[in-house]
């Protein structure tokens, strides 16, 4: 939410910035801005709207050469998406004068401190909660005899909320200031120029080495040094950390589209996320597990907190977890689980599962659940994150960048990397023998390959998707593990085709979701294999009957061989037969190409919906 970028050495710092910036925008694209300076003085331009907007500005009233710069891409808090909110906000004073600054988070006492600047005569250009910074900044730095990092050190002490900022000062050319409290900043380090930035993928294409920043930082950036301070101005720790990921694995890489690249992408990152697991002893290994064998002994219950897509991994979890090692699971949506009283102690483990590892919702629950005294695991993609960095333990998902704000291979990492994790437990507790644990890590190994097999039938459900574009609602229903694959074809579907779409457990529909069913009304039915579940295939058979004696229409996605669910189907896309628990890999994929499709034959941004934005640090 919101990217950042701030660059100095010695390339036109423009070109880095606004090349930075396009790998930002899944982060935002309400305003895009840059500043720079030049000569000693600041240049500023920025644009609502996407980054192209941006471009052509700077096209018709081109920025002066400079080799210190910074960029923003805006997802709109306060203040609408207009150029006068767009980032960077400058204070008041003339271009050799005046301070430039991006900001990501929210200040949460920033009314308090916009009616002090007030009272001090400052006149407010925005309506955001980042400029009183600016404004802060220029205040302050006379009397810190023009040290930017000093005066960035004593604003951040007077700030609440969850902030990165970045800021540059005409009387300190070639040099970059950075803050950083919840939300993201990590900085790379180049030979003669050092980079800033939300996320490494801004700055991969110029150097892999990177610094990790902890919380309550303030990094200062010139060309050939990086200096790290906590914010009353002693020396602080950093980790650093090498990128292990080319810059291609940001590109397109010949796809229209960074989604249809990473829904492809997944029978490889499945196949990373198992990769490594097993040690030569045959049993499972999982990297960074700081917990050991006799505190997972003793937990008594697991409680996933996530959002989004990321919490239907957990529902998916839950079902296998709780089969393998016979914990209680319960599996919260974040933001609710931080606000109420949860039961946690130190015998629950609670797992926080985010692919961008930053998350405000997640990273609060999961702060939450340490100050109760409850051991906590992170299931994450972004290694070096904050929810990795401040949980006990993590496992990380391996699926390479996921650019595209709906959220695909990332999915099924997540399923992959809990699945792990409960067999992990299921191991310490010696609750499933070690052949059974060996059968079922056989079986994730096999998925690589059956979901190759689902991407190369997958032709009939954009046909489909496009018959379906003009629907006004489309039904999911699921049991079981397809009762949270029903949830995300939901949500893939509002996220992209802005679409009115509910997901329910296929059970439930009769107690009152049925009502919705009219003449027509698509119901897309996650079918429960008839082989390995054949109790719960019997009672989907019942659920199609009620709707389709209702008027549905339905689409069933349901394994090969499959004869029984044909006559009541009035599609039926077909997925490879796998074990039960596994039928999510396998079910959730035709279901991201629909709503790709259907987004693409509506004319929609398919990788950056209206509204959203892929990595949400606010609360
Ligand atoms: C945002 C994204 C969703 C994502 C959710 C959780 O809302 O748009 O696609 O599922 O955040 O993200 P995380 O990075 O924590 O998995």
């Amino acid at each position: 939410m919101c990217g950042i970028v701030g660059y100095v050495g010695q390339q036109q710092a423009l070109e880095v910035v606004v090349s930075g910036l396009r790998r930002l925008e899944y982060r935002g694209y309400d305003s895009a801005g840059v500043a720079v300076i030049s000569d000693g003085e600041l240049a500023v331009r920025k644009k609502a709207g996407k980054l192209t907007n941006l471009e052509s500005l700077l096209g018709d009233d081109p920025l002066p050469a400079a080799t210190t710069g910074i960029g923003h891409t805006r997802w709109a808090t306060h203040g609408g998406p207009t150029d006068a909110n767009a980032h960077p906000h400058v204070s008041e004073g003339d271009a050799r004068n005046a301070v430039a600054v991006i900001h990501n988070g929210i200040i949460e006492n920033f009314a308090e401190l916009r009616s002090e600047l007030a009272q001090a005569g400052v006149e407010m250009s925005s309506e955001t909660d980042t400029e009183v910074v600016a404004h802060m900044l220029a205040d302050i730095l006379p009397a810190t005899g023009g040290d930017l990092a000093a005066a960035m050190r004593q604003v951040c002490q007077r700030l609440t909320g969850a902030f990165t900022l970045v800021a540059i000062d005409p009387a300190c050319p070639g040099v970059v200031v950075g803050a950083r409290r919840n939300s993201p900043l990590v900085v790379g380090i180049g030979a003669g120029e050092n980079f800033l930035a939300s996320d490494v993928a801004a700055f991969v294409d110029h150097t892999k080495d990177a610094l990790e920043l902890g919380q309550d930082q303030v990094v200062t950036l010139t060309a050939d040094e990086v200096v790290v301070t906590d914010f009353e101005g002693n020396p602080a720790p950093v980790r650093p950390f090498t990128v292990d990921w080319d810059a291609s694995a940001a590109e397109k890489g010949g796809y229209d589209l960074f989604m249809l690249k990473e829904i492809a992408e997944q029978p490889k990152a499945v196949a990373d996320a198992l990769r490594g697991r097993v040690g030569p002893d045959g049993r499972l290994h999982l990297d960074e597990m700081r917990l050991d064998d006799a505190v997972l002994r003793d937990i008594d219950k697991v409680v996933v907190v996530a959002c989004g897509t990321a919490a239907h991994a957990g529902l998916v979890a839950k079902y296998a977890v709780e089969h393998w090692t016979r914990i209680p699971v319960e599996v919260e949506l974040a933001s609710e689980f931080r606000y109420r009283d949860p039961i946690v102690g130190p015998r629950t483990l609670v797992i926080a599962i985010s692919q961008s590892g930053e998350t405000m919702d997640t990273l609060m629950a999961l702060r939450h659940a340490i100050a109760q005294g409850a051991r906590t695991l992170a299931i994450c993609n972004t290694v070096g994150s904050t929810i990795p960095r401040e949980a006990d333990a993590v496992v990380y998902t391996y699926a390479g960048p996921e650019i595209a704000v709906a959220s695909t291979k990332a999915f099924l990492t997540q399923i992959i990397a809990a699945y792990l994790v409960g067999l992990y437990l299921a191991q310490a507790r010696e609750q499933l023998d070690p052949s059974a644990i060996a059968r079922i890590l056989n079986e994730l190994a096999d998925m690589p390959q059956k979901v190759d097999l689902v991407l190369d039938t997958v032709e009939p459900v954009r046909a489909l998707a496009r018959r379906f574009a003009d629907a006004t609602s489309v039904l999911f229903i699921g049991r079981n593990v397809g009762y949270p694959v029903a949830l995300e074809g939901a949500l893939k579907l509002k996220e992209l085709a802005y679409m009115h779409a509910e997901g329910f457990a296929a059970g439930e529909l009769k107690h009152g979701p049925i009502a919705l069913i009219e003449e027509g009304t698509p119901v897309v039915v996650i079918v429960p294999s008839p082989v390995s579940s054949p109790l719960l295939h019997d009672k989907m058979l019942s659920n199609v009957q009620e709707v389709r004696a209702r008027g549905a229409l339905i689409i069933a996605i349901a394994e090969e061989g499959d004869d029984r669910i044909t006559p009541y189907a009035d599609h039926c896309i077909r997925v490879p037969a796998v074990p039960a628990l596994m039928q999510p890999l396998v079910s959730t994929v035709p279901l991201q190409v629909f709503a790709c499709e259907m987004a693409t034959a509506k004319g929609h941004d398919v990788d950056q919906p209206r509204n959203l934005a892929k990595s949400v640090t606010v609360e």
